[in-house]
């Protein structure tokens, strides 16, 4: 066990990365930590309110919010902005304990709503007004655009956290969701890190859909072994269903704009030892999935890289490359984002493990906390690299039917890398 001047613990893996270089990005971040809370819930005792994607989010959006009391008559309200007319839906509320805090997460699913609007919802609790009205942007089914956050798992109270993910959403004030792809917190059963990682987001978490990545270190516990990410899938436990009993929340898909979005869960080896055959049953729902789905562009997003960069043999492709990249070729899939490795690697197209102009786009995201890893070698795929040692860095995805746009910036907002796949022209009709 490692800790920090603060006396956190701190993994193995940041203590060795962050060093002098960590405690001066704590301190840098002190600077821009205090960042208004002005759109913060109203009550008390409603904490983190936060939309997550649903299946289709043209009619439908899931609301979830935690309290420390129980709130059995808890709902969620919509209206047209400013209209007069205001419909009902009721919330439940599951009881939450986890590292010796208890709480309430409550869950409100909102189906049917009319398509492509924009709307308004705000939390009632015994007919009293919790919440002030948030937006709530539904897909218009032709553009999208998201915000993507690596890995913000941090060691200084996520101060960094909240500087990179406000820069990211102050810049980008259309975007419709934004992702964290994994490692969201250092220690996924650390009540302290979930509490600094959400209120790092008052103000952000409830105007766009969130798509939670699960990753390596949602798995450990205050000791670093191994155990069920039940904080990861208590804070998330309204994203869409994948009809797998076993490892619910763990993986799932959903359509927004032109592009189908599939979620992996790529710990199949931190699973093994709690609960085996995750990695059977998610390539088997994986197939069915993508041959189910007829939008223009699937993407998938999954927290390890297809590199291996943090044991030896480094450099080379990890296990999760191995396994996977046949099947994305398979499928076809157009992108895959990854994070795991803190680092922005864009790749030059790969197809049969090698590259091919043909080939799936692979992007290693990045960083988006204070730990950060040095010195990871060019693997023979990578084309573009962030700007050397690896500071944070978020991204942005810009899609519609013809084109996927990516651009990788650093937190202070410059662009650092930009890249457009084009849909490849339809061939001509055969002549009769
Ligand atoms: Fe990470
Ligand atoms: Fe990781």
């Amino acid at each position: 066990m490692f800790y920090d001047i603060f006396t956190r613990p701190l993994s193995r893996r940041c203590f060795l990365a962050g060093g002098a270089k960590g405690l001066a990005a704590a301190c840098l971040g002190a600077v821009f930590g205090p960042i208004t809370k002005a759109l913060a819930a109203s009550s008390p005792d409603v904490r983190f309110v936060r939309q997550i994607v649903a299946t289709d989010n043209r009619t439908a959006r899931t609301i979830m919010w935690q309290s420390a009391h129980e709130q059995r008559s808890a709902a969620v309200e919509w209206r047209r902005p400013r209209a007069k007319e205001i419909q009902s839906v009721a919330a439940t509320s599951a009881p939450f304990s986890d590292d010796g805090h208890a709480s309430f997460q409550h869950t409100a699913c909102l189906t049917g709503l009319p398509a492509a609007e924009r709307l308004e919802y705000r939390i009632v609790e015994r007919r009293k007004i919790a919440t002030d009205w948030y937006p709530l942007t539904l897909d218009n089914g032709q553009t999208c655009q998201m915000i993507i956050m690596p890995d913000s798992q941090s060691t200084d109270g996520y101060v960094t956290w909240r500087r990179v993910a406000w820069g990211a959403a102050i810049r980008n004030p259309r975007a419709d969701l934004w992702v964290n792809l994994g490692d969201l917190v250092d220690n996924g059963e650390d009540f302290q890190q979930w509490d600094d990682w959400f209120t790092a987001l008052d103000g952000i978490a409830e105007h766009l859909a969130f798509v939670p990545v699960l990753g390596n270190h949602e798995t450990y516990d205050r000791n670093w072994t191994i155990r069920w990410p039940q904080a990861f899938l208590g804070y998330f436990s309204g994203v869409p269903g994948n009809g797998d009993s076993a490892f619910p929340g763990t993986y799932f898909s959903f359509d927004y704009g032109p592009v189908h979005f599939i979620v992996l869960n790529t710990q199949w080896e931190e699973f093994d030892s709690l609960r085996p055959g995750l990695f059977a049953e998610q390539r088997a729902w994986l197939r069915r999935d993508a041959a189910a789905s007829q939008k223009p562009w699937k993407i998938v997003l999954m927290h390890k890289d297809i590199i291996e960069a943090d044991l030896p043999p480094q450099n080379e492709l990890s296990d999760t490359g191995r396994r996977l990249m046949p099947l994305f070729d398979e499928l076809p899939i157009d992108a895959v984002l990854t994070g795991h490795n803190h680092t922005y690697r864009r790749r030059a197209p790969l197809k049969n493990f090698r590259r091919d102009p043909k080939g799936i786009l692979y992007i290693c995201t990045g960083v988006a906390g204070d730990c950060r890893y040095y010195d990871i070698p060019r693997s023979v795929y990578d084309e573009i690299l962030a700007p050397q040692p690896e500071t944070d860095n978020y991204l942005t995805l810009d899609a519609t039917e013809e084109t996927l746009t990516f651009r990788c910036f650093l937190a202070s907002g410059i662009l650092i890398d930009e890249f457009t796949l084009r849909r490849a022209a339809s061939p001509p009709p055969a002549a009769s």
